[in-house]
């Protein structure tokens, strides 16, 4: 596709340093990039905001030379370029942060850093690449240490020592694919930081995300992504978050309309006591204390990792604490048939699987955990299952689609559907993990206000979420969760960001 000889007449003195036209990427059955165009200028932070599902890895991946695409052109600094590897991208000085990384967990930083590039490591001692890379990391503003192994580093931390190896090799141009998808809000401000520095430096950053609100604050321009294509493209000074909402979502979004009335509590409902979960050597929840009381939402915020799956399957029964008790209104509770039937719904983090029977249509899923008392005909099941379908706009052929088939936020909106608003019995007790990751922002809408309802109807509810937004909009009351341990609580009046920030990071 590309010619050599080709120069775009918009190459020249602030030209883009890297570009990307009529890019089209098929994967099978889907269209992931559809004759999109992005630029990308020296010196400043381009975003690129969608969805799940809207093509941003994609087209970062084009860019850097992990993927080539069926059509279009990449261009750097004006000239076409082939770039048939990410080494092709790293030798045009171009590299891509990972949202999931790629580091040697029983090396040291520097032997990651220089992992697989022979000419980086041949010429010099240790103790030398040691200083090179603490250098690096210091000039932009990523306190890492050369020495440390990367198994005794945190999310954080890891991320760093991906960008310091981009930045050793002399990338100009880098990627970062959902950075902050995993950091506390102290992390996302320091890598922040990070992202000026390299700009001020001159280099080029792409940055990927879906969070409005960050997007407004660190981009120069944005590019908005949807089902492939882009949607729209907007400088920093003409960036509206209803507009960048609109554009992402393809509709009006009530931003604002996002906190939740405190609700009024109970009696404790779910109680937990001192439970313990340990799996071989790593104790993944130490002693933990927990009570949610009825018409209250709890909120469990905290990076993925630290016990947060296995608290709440403790919680729903489908996991035996290895020493503690879980009570649901005074009924102990030993296995997940018990949970049920004390009426406890359950959103497990795994939708496939503990979540829904992947075999089985939407319709025998929602006849799978009617609670005793509530025998429905298949036909009743197939007509409920339209209607979820209708409500929440389910991407899926009919009600005897296999749940195997739907796509990760599809399959979520069913299995929500079938906890939250299931067969008419409200639930007692609610647990719920990242109930919205994924799923794009009417949904999210529809999610929130179920978990809210139950509140309303006196469940006890615990919401377990990564995004610290959706549980200081939601929660009556908040536990940071850190290591397998409750690190701080606080109520809704007395929540500070800072201090759950800290807490999720392990900070007293
Ligand atoms: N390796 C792959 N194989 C098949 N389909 C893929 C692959 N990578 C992405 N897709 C699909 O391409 C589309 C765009 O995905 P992606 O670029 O990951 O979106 P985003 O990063 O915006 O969430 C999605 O429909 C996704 O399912
Ligand atoms: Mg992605």
């Amino acid at each position: 596709m590309t010619d050599d000889t080709t120069v775009r007449p918009d190459s020249g003195p602030g030209a883009p340093v890297l570009a990307a036209t009529g890019v089209v990427k098929r994967f099978p059955g889907v269209v992931a990039l559809d004759d999109v165009d992005v630029d990308l200028r020296a010196g400043e932070v381009h975003t690129l905001l969608g969805e799940n599902g809207a093509g941003k890895s994609t087209l970062a991946s084009v860019l850097c030379g992990a993927y080539q695409p069926e059509v279009g052109t990449v261009f750097r600094h004006g000239r076409p370029v082939e770039l048939r590897s990410p080494r092709d991208g790293l030798a045009h000085g171009i590299a891509m942060v990972h949202q999931h990384f790629r580091l040697v967990e029983r090396f040291t930083v520097s032997e990651n850093v220089v992992l697989g590039d022979p000419q980086l490591g041949r010429w010099l001692a240790r103790g030398a690449i040691d200083d090179r890379v603490a250098s690096v990391a210091e000039t932009f503003g990523l306190p890492v240490d050369p020495r440390a192994r990367i198994h005794d580093l945190s999310v954080g931390q890891r991320q760093r020592v991906e960008i310091v190896k981009a930045l050793y090799r002399g990338a100009d141009v880098l990627l970062l694919d959902d950075p902050t998808a995993d950091l506390t809000p102290q992390e996302t401000e320091a890598l922040f930081v990070t992202v000026r520095a390299m700009t001020a430096a001159g280099k080029s950053v792409v940055f990927i995300s879906h969070k409005l609100g960050e997007v407004v604050e660190i981009s120069d321009r944005v590019t908005v992504m949807r089902g492939g294509v882009v949607t729209g493209q907007v400088a920093r000074v003409d960036a509206d978050r209803h507009e960048l909402a609109r554009l992402m979502v393809g509709r009006d979004i009530d931003l604002d309309a996002q906190q939740f009335a405190a609700g009024s509590p109970g009696s404790p409902c779910l109680i937990a006591k001192g439970v313990t979960v340990r799996d071989g050597e790593q104790t993944a929840l130490d002693a933990i204390d927990l009570e949610v009381r009825a018409g209250e939402i709890v909120g469990v915020a905290g990076v993925s990792g630290n016990g947060q799956r296995e608290l709440a399957d403790v919680l729903a029964g489908v996991l035996a604490p290895t020493s503690g008790v879980v009570e649901v209104n005074g009924q102990p509770i030993r296995s997940a048939r018990a949970a049920r039937a004390a009426g406890v719904a359950y959103v497990p983090e795994e939708r496939l699987g503990t979540g829904l029977a992947p075999s089985l249509t939407i319709g025998e899923n929602l006849l799978l955990t009617r609670r005793r008392g509530a025998l429905v005909s298949r036909s009743a099941a197939r007509r409920d299952a339209r209607e979820i379908i209708a409500r929440f706009e389910v991407k899926a052929p009919g009600p005897d689609a296999r749940c195997r088939v739907l796509s990760g936020g599809n399959a979520q909106k069913v299995l929500v559907a079938r906890e939250l608003a299931g067969d008419g019995q409200a639930p007692k007790v609610v647990v719920a993990s990242a109930p919205t990751r994924g799923l794009d922002v009417g949904a999210i809408e529809q999610v929130r206000a179920l978990l809210d309802d139950a509140r309303r109807n006196g469940a006890g509810v615990l919401l377990i979420s990564e995004d610290l937004d959706e549980v200081l909009a939601m929660a009556d009351r908040i536990v940071v969760l850190y290591r397998g341990r409750i690190s701080l609580e606080a109520d809704r009046a007395s929540a500070d960001r800072g201090a759950i920030g800290r807490a999720m990071a392990g900070i007293a």
